[in-house]
């Protein structure tokens, strides 16, 4: 870690006071968490923040590059900031996240981006004081992708909600699926010590936060990277902090299928405090393109954990992401997914049609479907899912519901809306000072993307 404190300090005197920060995050909600320290920092230098981007005095953009669209998309918002910059010179201008990472966006944006004058790595946030000094000092473009962060420590957050707190709990991936980046940007699992996560939490609990989201590209292989008794599994680190005093709940993301072990199950049934909910990757029904995403699992593994989970609870809530046309995926093998999701009847899944990702294995895999084709699977999957949640979500009426209220409903007026401990959207009439409490809610009615009903 740099100690930066020296560096704060002169950015205080020399910008003064009334500058304004633009930050914005792109991508998973590590990346948000992520830009959520970008602007504990910026505010430690004595920025304030901005929605509009022109009155920003420092713009900071944290990418994402899970799909090479979300790469192209910044590249035009960096282009189209020229202007911004033509018209205030003093603008300062930083790319960072997952993109950075990569040696040839770094030199493109050199290159070709004489705009942007700072390029920060996502292991290397805690020298954005350094950079900004470099720029304040004339001294030019400034970047730093290294990798020095003590990523276990708490840092400083300006956090997004004053209810809802991310949680890190490690960085990085070792699966090398084959169509993802992530783990070439984002390096090898690192997992934080457990007790910087207890007493972030214990902190976050105390000051009143209400629900507490463990974040890691595989929570389920947390702690692996321990040495031989050191460190705790997964499991034993949900218990944990279920003994944290206070009335919040936990959830994860993301558990992969092939580490979700019944230990973990357990565990969420032990906990009062755990989400009896489960985001469980599936990506594929079938198991021979499973095998070519290399997720080493098959879909008859993948429904013995469905079952043992289902056979303690046969209600219990499970939502998935899944992946449409990767390369060479045959009408039956997409068959298998649908058949899939009807099997398991998640509550919900997040679908995306495969988009080749440079860098990856599955960029050099031959692929004869047709864009048109991987569409007309995509609308047969929503469909189909539509079909399962509005039959599905019929289980919750006339049941009482645990429910954070989070936010107004957009659709009706005077009405909140607010997710069940099994993650499902609940709306509801009621006062908005009850954003950020827990409600009991009668379910009253179902839709296919969330129940209705009335506070007890
Ligand atoms: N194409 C489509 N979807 C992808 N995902 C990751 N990489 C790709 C890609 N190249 C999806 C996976 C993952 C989610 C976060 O994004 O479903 O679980
Ligand atoms: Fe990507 Fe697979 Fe790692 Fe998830 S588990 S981040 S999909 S490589």
């Amino acid at each position: 870690m740099k100690d930066n404190s020296a560096q704060i300090d002169e950015i205080r005197s020399l910008m003064g006071s009334g500058r304004l920060a633009y930050v914005r995050s792109f991508g998973c909600q590590l990346n948000v968490s992520d830009g959520e320290k970008i602007k504990g920092l910026l505010m430690q230098m004595g920025f304030g923040f901005t929605d509009d981007e022109h009155k920003a005095d420092i713009i900071i953009l944290n990418t994402c590059a899970v799909r090479e669209s979300a790469e192209d998309r910044v590249f035009g918002i960096v282009g189209s900031m020229k202007k911004l910059k033509e018209q205030k010179p003093s603008l300062i201008i930083g790319v960072a996240g997952c993109m950075t990472a990569q040696s040839h966006i770094a030199e493109k944006i050199k290159r070709s981006y004489p705009q942007v004058d700072i390029v920060l790595g996502t292991s290397a946030l805690s020298a954005l004081p350094g950079l900004l000094l470099d720029v304040l000092h004339g001294r030019g473009f400034s970047a730093d992708i290294s990798e020095y962060d003590d990523f276990s420590q708490a840092a400083v957050q300006v956090r997004e909600s004053s209810f809802k707190a991310s949680v890190p709990i490690m960085f990085g991936c070792n699966n090398f699926c084959t169509y993802c980046i992530v783990p070439y940007v984002r390096g090898r699992e690192r997992s934080r010590r457990p007790e910087d996560i207890i007493s972030e939490v214990r902190q976050l609990a105390a000051d009143g936060y209400k629900e507490i989201m463990l974040l890691g590209q595989n929570v389920n292989s947390y702690g692996n990277d321990f040495g031989d008794g050191e460190g705790i599994s997964f499991p034993e680190l949900i218990r944990r902090i279920n003994d944290i005093e206070g009335d919040f709940i936990i959830r994860f993301m993301s558990s992969h299928p092939k580490d979700a072990s019944r230990e973990l199950i357990d565990a969420i049934f032990d906990c009062e405090k755990a989400a009896k909910h489960l985001h469980l990757p599936v990506q594929s029904g079938s198991s021979e393109v499973l095998r070519r995403m290399n997720r080493r699992y098959t879909a008859e593994r993948y429904m013995e954990t469905v079952d043992y989970i289902r056979s303690r609870d046969p209600d219990f809530s499970l939502t998935t992401d899944i992946i449409v046309g990767f390369p060479n995926e045959t009408e039956e093998e997409f068959g298998e997914t649908l058949d899939m999701i009807k099997k398991v009847k998640y509550d919900n899944i997040y679908s995306f049609i495969y988009s080749k990702r440079s860098g990856t294995r599955a960029a050099g895999f031959e692929d004869a479907v047709s864009d048109e084709e991987k569409s007309r699977r995509m609308r047969r999957l929503l469909e189909v899912q539509r079909e399962i949640s509005t039959e599905h979500y019929k289980r919750f009426v006339g049941r009482t519901l645990r429910v954070l209220a989070d936010g107004v409903s957009r659709k009706r007026p005077g009405y909140l809306t607010g997710k069940s401990n099994e993650a499902i959207i609940v709306e509801f009439p009621g006062n908005e000072e009850l954003i950020g409490s827990f409600a009991g809610v009668r379910v009253t009615g179902s839709m296919n993307w969330a129940v209705t009903g009335e506070i007890i």
